[in-house]
């Protein structure tokens, strides 16, 4: 099978939590190897376009405010993103993470663990990790930029960034 590229984000709850190191030795688990990773304080445009697929939910607004951190508060208003890399990455990593919903999810994955529903029915599953190819490809180049990644996945095109040479998603 052809190699794939799957976006991980560690949420702010998973933060908060001091989950980062349990998390990547879970994922650590799947043999992957880590092809980009920063960490990052998203604007609301940027949650919202990730989670384009939920904005007609009545949690829409409630779930960008989470993955925004306002939820968690300072020094927790970030998320750690990763890409991983290797074969079938993206099926690998969702059965690591497990199911959405963290009560539906096997005991032993990361949501399982970790996860909870909060008062307000939102699910506070500690992170995120692709669905599908599609989805995959349109996260990576929402959270990174070309050369943020030790791996040429898609095309580039140059740019320039504050007068310097740089690299845009073709
Ligand atoms: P979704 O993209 O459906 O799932 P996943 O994160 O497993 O790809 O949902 C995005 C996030 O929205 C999910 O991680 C937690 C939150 N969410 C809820 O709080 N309640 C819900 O009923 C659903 C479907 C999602």
């Amino acid at each position: 099978m052809q190699k794939q590229a799957t976006l991980v984000l560690i949420k702010p709850d998973g933060l908060k939590k001091s989950l980062t190191g349990n998390i990547m030795s879970k994922l650590a688990e799947s043999k992957l190897v880590i092809i980009g990773a920063r960490v990052a304080r998203p604007d609301r445009k940027l949650v919202e376009i990730h989670y384009q697929h939920l904005k007609d939910k009545p949690f829409f607004s409630g779930l960008v405010d989470y993955l925004q951190g306002k939820l968690h508060g300072e020094p927790y208003d970030r998320v750690l993103a990763f890409v991983y890399y290797g074969e079938n990455a993206i099926e690998k990593v969702r059965k690591i993470v497990g199911a959405t919903n963290p009560e539906e999810a096997e005991p032993t994955t990361i949501r399982g663990s970790y996860g909870r529903i909060m008062t307000s029915g939102l699910f506070e599953n500690v992170v995120h990790a692709s669905s599908d190819p599609a989805d995959a490809e349109r996260e990576i180049k929402l959270w990174f930029k070309p050369d943020e990644l030790v791996v040429d996945l898609y095309p580039a095109k140059p740019c320039a960034h504050n007068n310097q040479p740089a690299l845009d998603w073709a």
